[in-house]
């Protein structure tokens, strides 16, 4: 009898890290493979889905504009609820440290299903940074009967958490297989109106590329990294380029402080085969995001994180990474340095990657096969 396999995703990186696990079950004939998006992102996921031609079986539909944590948690348990009685999963999959992987790794829970947990092991051990995924990442943690991590430091951690052995498989991290999958389809993309649009944008110069979206980081933060990018832009004479992300929280200060500089041009959030065109294009990348910080490397482009810590050491050890946290100088000396610096610039921008081989989801489909 095939086994039933629900995957459950919600934003734009967990799209983007399911889509090549979604497609390895499918593949395989043991399984009835279904996908369930809760909606917690709404623009942001459909580009991702659209761009791996992903079907969805169940969408919830949930996102509200400027959701709160709250609300969001109590409707992704009750939708997933309808589908599990819909469709009685043997196996859950939610992937990372979102509101939607916890809300739906407890629904399936509740609802007696299996628990899988892609991207597990991450850890800062800081209940407040990142806010408020580490929390959510580890109870996911605590809910999970697989764990699929990226990397031996992460096996280390849930070892270190009483994870027995035995239900812990290092896959590498699925983001690896979405990039491997992305370049070769841009190779043989021509004339790409999201590509060509970037180009003109961009002409000969150098591209300094900006993302952002940490909860920690709102207010003050924000702020800050807004100044930061101001006393840049004065002293570089490429070209800054930000996606900004659709969180109000964000699209506030940013658009207020930054829309009248000449260099900084301020984007919407781009689909995936236009930002890795973009961050290939570019020289340098300052974000907070964690699926850039595991991209990057692959790339070759070194990264200046702006947090205090990062739960992916794995490339800061290798030297392509450096938190720069969101003080005003470290940002501003941290872009500089690298500008200047050329050997600095060349250590950081060598090619090296920690995070996996483009293997990681057929791996997790064996260790499935073995296991459940
Ligand atoms: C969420 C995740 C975060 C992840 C990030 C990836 C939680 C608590 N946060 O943060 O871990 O790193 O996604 O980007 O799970 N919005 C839109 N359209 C979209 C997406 C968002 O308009 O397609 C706006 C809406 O007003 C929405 C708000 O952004 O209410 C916040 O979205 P939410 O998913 O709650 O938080 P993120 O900051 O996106
Ligand atoms: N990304 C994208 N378009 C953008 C910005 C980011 O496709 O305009 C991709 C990026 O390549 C990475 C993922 O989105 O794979 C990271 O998402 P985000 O920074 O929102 O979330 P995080 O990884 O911090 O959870």
């Amino acid at each position: 009898m095939k086994k039933n396999i629900l995957i459950v995703f919600g934003t734009r990186p967990e799209a983007i890290k399911m889509a090549p696990v979604v497609k390895a079950f499918r593949r395989h004939s043991a399984y009835t493979t279904k996908v369930c998006v809760t909606g917690q992102h709404r623009e942001m996921l459909d580009q991702v889905i659209s761009f791996f031609d992903l079907e969805v079986d169940f969408d919830l539909n949930l996102m509200k504009p400027g959701q709160n944590l709250h609300s969001l948690t109590s409707a992704i348990i009750s939708g997933v609820k309808e589908v599990m009685d819909a469709f009685m999963p043997d196996l859950v999959l939610v992937h990372g440290d979102t509101t939607t992987s916890t809300a739906a790794a407890l629904s399936a829970f509740y609802s007696g299903a299996k628990v899988g947990h892609v991207e597990a092991g991450l850890r800062t051990y800081n209940k407040y940074a990142p806010f408020p995924e580490e929390m959510n990442r580890q109870l996911t943690g605590r809910l999970a009967d697989f764990h699929f991590s990226p990397t031996e430091k992460a096996k280390i951690n849930l070892l270190s958490e009483g994870v027995s052995e035995g239900a812990i498989s290092v896959t590498g991290n699925t983001v690896i297989d979405a990039l491997m999958e992305g370049v070769e389809r841009i190779k043989n993309i021509e004339n790409h109106p999201g590509i060509e649009r970037l180009k003109q944008l961009t002409g000969d110069n150098e591209v300094i590329l900006i993302t952002g979206h940490r909860r920690e980081n709102f207010g003050q933060g924000f702020n800050d990294i807004c100044t930061a990018i101001k006393k840049i832009s004065s002293q570089f004479k490429g070209k800054i380029v930000y996606p900004v992300h659709l969180n109000p929280n964000v699209q506030d200060p940013v658009n207020k402080s930054l829309r009248d500089l000449d260099n900084v041009i301020l984007i919407e959030p781009l689909p995936y085969e236009s930002f890795l065109w973009l961050m290939n294009r570019s020289k340098i990348i300052l974000t907070d995001s964690g699926g850039i910080q595991e991209e990057a490397p692959s790339l070759g482009k070194p990264v200046l994180v702006m947090r205090e810590t990062t739960e992916r050491p794995e490339a800061v050890e290798a030297g392509t990474v450096k938190l720069v946290g969101t003080d005003v100088d470290k940002i501003v000396t941290g872009v500089l340095e690298l500008l200047k610096n050329n050997e600095l610039y060349h250590q950081m921008s060598t090619s090296y990657n920690p995070y996996g081989d483009g293997k990681a989801s057929q791996r997790i489909v064996e260790f499935v096969e073995k296991n459940l």
